[in-house]
C-alpha cells in the first residue's frame, strides 16, 4: 500500500543532512534490501558507455564507490551526468564532485528529462525506482533519452521473504520508510517486469537478491 506522496513531498522527505542520509542508507540496505555494497558495486559497475545518465544519483556516494570499483578495475573512464530531483540530495553531490570533470549532476525529475532522444550509451537506477511517485514516466523518459541498444540496470525493492524475524525486520523498515515519503512502495517482481515491457524495453539480464530484484534492461535497436 502507498500513501500517494507527490515528487515534491517525496524531495521534502529526502532533505536530511547527508551524512544522516548516508548512515540511514546503511542500515536500509543491509536490512530492508538485504543487500551489500559489494553486490551493488558487481551489479551496476560493468554499466557505464562512454555517456552515462545516473538517474537519482542522491548525495553520489555510492555513485563514487561505484567509480572508485571501476577505476580499481581499470575499466575505460566515462562522463557521468547525475540527476536528482531533491535539492539537498543534490547539493551533497554537487560538493562532493566539484573537483571532478568526470562527473556533472544537474536537477532533474526522472520522468521529465532535460535531454535530447538518444543521448546516452548507459543509465543506472540504484536504490530508487521504488521512490519514485510515477515509474512509468520515468521509464519511458529514460528509454526516450537512451540510444538504440543502451543499457539501463536497476535493482528493485521487493515485499521481504526469507527468515520470520528479518522479514519482519524488513516490512517495519519498509512501512517506515513509505510514512516518511522516502519509500514509495515495495514491488512484486512481475509488477516491475510488466512496467518495463510495457515502457518499450527489452529484459537484457536479472536475477533475485534478498529483497532485491536487479534487472539489466536494453532500448531496442
Ligand atoms: C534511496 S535514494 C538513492 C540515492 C542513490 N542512488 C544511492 O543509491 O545512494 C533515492 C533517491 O531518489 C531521488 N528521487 C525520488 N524521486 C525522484 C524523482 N522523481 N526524480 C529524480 N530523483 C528522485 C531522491 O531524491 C533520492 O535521492
Amino acid at each position: 500500500m502507498t500513501t500517494g506522496k507527490t515528487r515534491d513531498e517525496i524531495a521534502e522527505a529526502y532533505s536530511s543532512e547527508p551524512w544522516w542520509y548516508d548512515l540511514r542508507g546503511f542500515f536500509i540496505l543491509t536490512f530492508a534490501y538485504n543487500s551489500t555494497i559489494g553486490t551493488q558495486m558487481r551489479f551496476f559497475g560493468p554499466n557505464f558507455g562512454p555517456e552515462h545518465l545516473e538517474v537519482a544519483c542522491g548525495t553520489g556516494t555510492l555513485l563514487e564507490m561505484v567509480l572508485n570499483w571501476r577505476r580499481r578495475r581499470k575499466l575505460p573512464q566515462v562522463k557521468v551526468t547525475g540527476i536528482d530531483y531533491a535539492p539537498s540530495m543534490l547539493a551533497g553531490a554537487k560538493r562532493r564532485f566539484a573537483n571532478n570533470p568526470q562527473v556533472v549532476v544537474q536537477h532533474a525529475d526522472a520522468a521529465q528529462l532535460p535531454f535530447a532522444d538518444n543521448s546516452f550509451d548507459t543509465a543506472n537506477i540504484a536504490n530508487s525506482i521504488h521512490c519514485f511517485p510515477t515509474i512509468d514516466g520515468a521509464l519511458r523518459d529514460i528509454l526516450r533519452v537512451l540510444k538504440p541498444g543502451g543499457t539501463m540496470a536497476a535493482n528493485v525493492l521487493l515485499y521481504p521473504t526469507g527468515f520470520a524475524p528479518l522479514r519482519w525486520a524488513a516490512q517495519k523498515i519498509n512501512d517506515w520508510g513509505i510514512r516518511k515519503g522516502i519509500l514509495y512502495s515495495p514491488f512484486h517482481t512481475e509488477e516491475l517486469r510488466a512496467k518495463m515491457l510495457a515502457a518499450g524495453y527489452e529484459i537484457h539480464s536479472e536475477f533475485t537478491s534478498g529483497n532485491t530484484w536487479n534487472v539489466v534492461v536494453r532500448k531496442p535497436v
